[in-house]
Parts: structure tokens; C-alpha cells; sequence
């Protein structure tokens, strides 16, 4: 197997998110809401639950619209408009699986900002080392990234069609680099 890719298998990612959920509890921040970017966002969020128990609103973001063409911003496919109210002076905990072009992150930063919440973090499980198309604005103190990585492509488990054969590569992966 060519190491050209990185698997990252279920336990790993649950791993990964408890850690991150001690680090945040250990600096002091205390989100009163979760916010889920979709998709990649959906599963490490849900995780993310159980160790620090906040409700969870998502957002589905996409680079191809509800109409399937392809575009080269990212594109709200579902909101929370109905409760954009309600984040006002609340504290966020954002959520997306990697960290790439930063491009879809800064994008949901900037709009949730515009609801006046007292402070967004974000949280993604894989930050890649690589320079960065946008920044994220000053407003963003707080930026927990589960593990650095370089900038190869991941192999996330919900991509998986053999979640065993997945599992395994991920295995494989870890003995090969040991
Ligand atoms: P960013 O803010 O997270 O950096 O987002 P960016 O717009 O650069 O990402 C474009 C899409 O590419 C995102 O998916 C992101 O999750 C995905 N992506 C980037 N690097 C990797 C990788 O190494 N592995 C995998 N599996 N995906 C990667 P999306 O359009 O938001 O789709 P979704 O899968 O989250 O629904
Ligand atoms: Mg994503």
C-alpha cells in the first residue's frame, strides 16, 4: 500500500475528539452550542456530544449547490436561520473534519459572526500544514486542531465502502510508519 494516503479509522477519530474535548475543558472554554459543518462536520460533532454535552445545530455547506452544479466558492445548502437568534452572545464550538484551503471554514465564520455570538471556536479533527487561502478574522481566538498533518489526502471511515478493509489500511499505514 503507497503511503500517499492517510486512513483515519472510527476509534482513531473518536480518539482524537476526546483528547481535543479534555484540551478544551482544560483552557477554559465552555460552549453553549455545537455548530456542525456538513458533511465532514456531522459525525466528529456527534462525538464531540458526548463529551461535552451541548445541543447541535448544523450547517450543510457544499461547493455544489441543492442543483448539483459545481461552484468555486462554498454554498449554503441548509442554514439555521430560524435560530440565528438564538446564538446571539452565545458561545460557538464550530466543527469540520479538516482544515484544507480554509476556504469553507472562513466562510461559516463569517457568517455565523454576523449573529453577534460572544465568541466562535473552531474545532477540526486534521489541520493541513499547507498555506492557506483565506485566514480566518481576528475574532477567532481559539482554534483546536486535533492533529497537524501534511498536506496529503485522508481517508475518512464515513468514505469508506469496506470499513474493514478501511480499518485495515489504517493499520497498515501505522505499522508501516512505526
Ligand atoms: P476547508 O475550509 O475545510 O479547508 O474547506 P475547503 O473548502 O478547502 O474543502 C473542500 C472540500 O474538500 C471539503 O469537503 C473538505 O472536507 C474536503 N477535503 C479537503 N481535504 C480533504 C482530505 O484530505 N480528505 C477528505 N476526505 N476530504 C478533504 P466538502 O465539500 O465540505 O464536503 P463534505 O465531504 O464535508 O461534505
Ligand atoms: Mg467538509
Amino acid at each position: 500500500m503507497k503511503n500517499d494516503k492517510f486512513y483515519v479509522s472510527y476509534n482513531t477519530v473518536h480518539k482524537l475528539i476526546k483528547d481535543l474535548a479534555n484540551k478544551i475543558k482544560d483552557s477554559n472554554f465552555d460552549p453553549d452550542v455545537i455548530v456542525a459543518i456538513g458533511s465532514g462536520g456531522f459525525i466528529p460533532a456527534r462525538i464531540i456530544k458526548t463529551f461535552i454535552n451541548r445541543p447541535i445545530y448544523a450547517v450543510g455547506i457544499s461547493y455544489y449547490g441543492i442543483d448539483n452544479k459545481h461552484r468555486n466558492h462554498p454554498t449554503k445548502i441548509q442554514w439555521i436561520d430560524e435560530v440565528q437568534e438564538q446564538l446571539k452572545g452565545k458561545k460557538l464550538l464550530l466543527i469540520d473534519e479538516v482544515d484544507d484551503t480554509r476556504t469553507t471554514l472562513a466562510y461559516c465564520v463569517g457568517e455565523l459572526l454576523k449573529y453577534k455570538p460572544e465568541e466562535i471556536a473552531v474545532l477540526v479533527l486534521h489541520n493541513k500544514r499547507k498555506e492557506k487561502d483565506v485566514n480566518f478574522p481576528d475574532e477567532i481566538k481559539r482554534y483546536y486542531p486535533a492533529m497537524e498533518i501534511d498536506d496529503i489526502w485522508i481517508k475518512y471511515p464515513w468514505d469508506a465502502e469496506d470499513i474493514e478493509e478501511h480499518t485495515e489500511n489504517e493499520k497498515a499505514m501505522l505499522l508501516n510508519k512505526a
